[in-house]
């Protein structure tokens, strides 16, 4: 099979970590007989250094040509780095906002499962993490408070702020089609998490579920309130399965998430539109404070190049090969050092992508 991709190396740490899934990409092209076609785009600060925005129309319009883009991360340090000095509509993060809207990347795939590998190190209590688990969240990605209308105005010398959270049917109706999709493909369990007993957009959502959920019989279907699941992610995370849920909640849920599996630098993720197109980038963040010291976990990044195998390109053996890999890795010792635990055998980032693809 021949591949297009465009690469997005972005800020921070992501340059290091696309490296390293591109690497494994190779050897997976190399052993399975296909061929890859990579261009690179500036998205985020990178983009705004050379262009003074985040994103051109250009780099959009190349985006839009590949089967699939592969990402780093984007941002700095909100604290110390200019970007942040450049209005909201110029910073990093509106770059990745408007190529999910751009792209129609309405479906946020973050799976977060708990490696027994690294059970030391999910922070919850033993009786908890014993029972493992693997959930995956479906975000919706391009509606919501992320995309309605915002502004700030000043009235009578008092600063006022307004962001308007909407909703309307189709958008809830197609990102639950795609949990309910999901489910079928794994333990057949959809949580659809809301604010119903608050907000007018929940209690839409979560009728617009139970219509879906009609042509699923096969799939269980429950209603559970956002904080009620922040609550629950700890306390027993293993009762989930597929969580469906609006972009904000999320955006929250799924750090959250992340953080129980032990680490954030092993969480991947997807993000589709209704054809095989997706835009594949770890969950984590740039992590300015270790970018360009060979630190980084690169292990999100090549998970997600895996997604990105099985989702766009139908390659199922190839993601497996990856993901065992993977597996293989961590089983034979081999941490980078956000994982690190005693007995371990720590390596840095590029060291971790050439084991990696070694075990291709
Ligand atoms: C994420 C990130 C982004 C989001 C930021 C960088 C805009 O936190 O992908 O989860 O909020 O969607
Ligand atoms: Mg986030």
């Amino acid at each position: 099979m021949r591949m297009n991709i465009v690469c997005i190396p972005g800020d921070g740490i992501g340059p290091e970590i696309v490296a390293q899934a591109n690497r494994v990409l190779d050897r997976v092209a190399v052993k399975y007989g296909h061929e890859i076609e990579r261009r690179d785009i500036l998205m985020g600060g990178a983009s705004i250094d050379v262009h003074g925005v985040p994103l051109t129309d250009e780099a959009v319009a190349q985006a839009k040509a590949a089967d699939a883009v592969l990402m780093g991360s984007i941002g700095g340090d909100a604290n110390t780095s200019p970007w942040y000095q450049l209005p909201p509509e110029k910073r990093p993060e509106a770059g990745l906002l408007r190529i999910r809207k751009e792209l129609k990347l309405f479906a946020n795939l973050r799976p977060a499962y708990l490696y027994q590998e690294l059970a030391g190190a999910c922070p919850l209590k033993e009786e908890i993490s014993s029972a493992g688990f693997d959930m995956l969240i479906m975000r919706e990605l391009t509606g919501g408070l992320y995309f309605g209308e915002r502004h700030t105005t000043v009235e009578n010398g008092v600063r006022r702020a307004v962001d308007t959270l909407t909703y309307d049917e189709n958008e809830i109706r197609r990102i639950a089609v795609k949990a309910f999709d999901v489910a079928r493909k794994r333990r057949g369990k959809v949580t659809s998490v809301d604010k119903a007993n608050v907000l007018d957009s929940s209690r839409l959502w979560r009728s617009v579920v139970n219509e879906v959920a009609k042509a699923y019989p096969d799939v269980e279907l429950s209603h559970m309130l956002v904080d009620n699941c922040a609550m629950q992610l700890v306390k027993d995370p293993a009762q989930f399965d597929v969580i469906l849920t609006e972009n904000m909640f999320g955006d929250i849920l799924s750090d959250e998430a992340s953080m129980v599996t032990g680490s954030i630098g092993m969480l991947s993720s997807a993000s589709l539109n209704d054809t095989k197109f997706g835009l594949y980038e770890p969950s984590h963040g740039s992590a300015p404070d270790i970018a360009g010291r060979d630190i980084a976990n690169p292990i999100a990044t090549v998970l997600s190049a895996a997604m990105m195998l099985r989702y766009t390109f139908d390659l199922d053996r190839e993601a497996d090969a990856v993901e065992q890999a993977v597996r293989q890795v961590l089983k034979e010792g081999w941490r980078t050092a956000d994982i690190m635990s005693e007995g371990c055998r720590l390596v840095g980032c590029r060291r971790m992508g050439e084991l990696l693809a070694e075990r291709i």
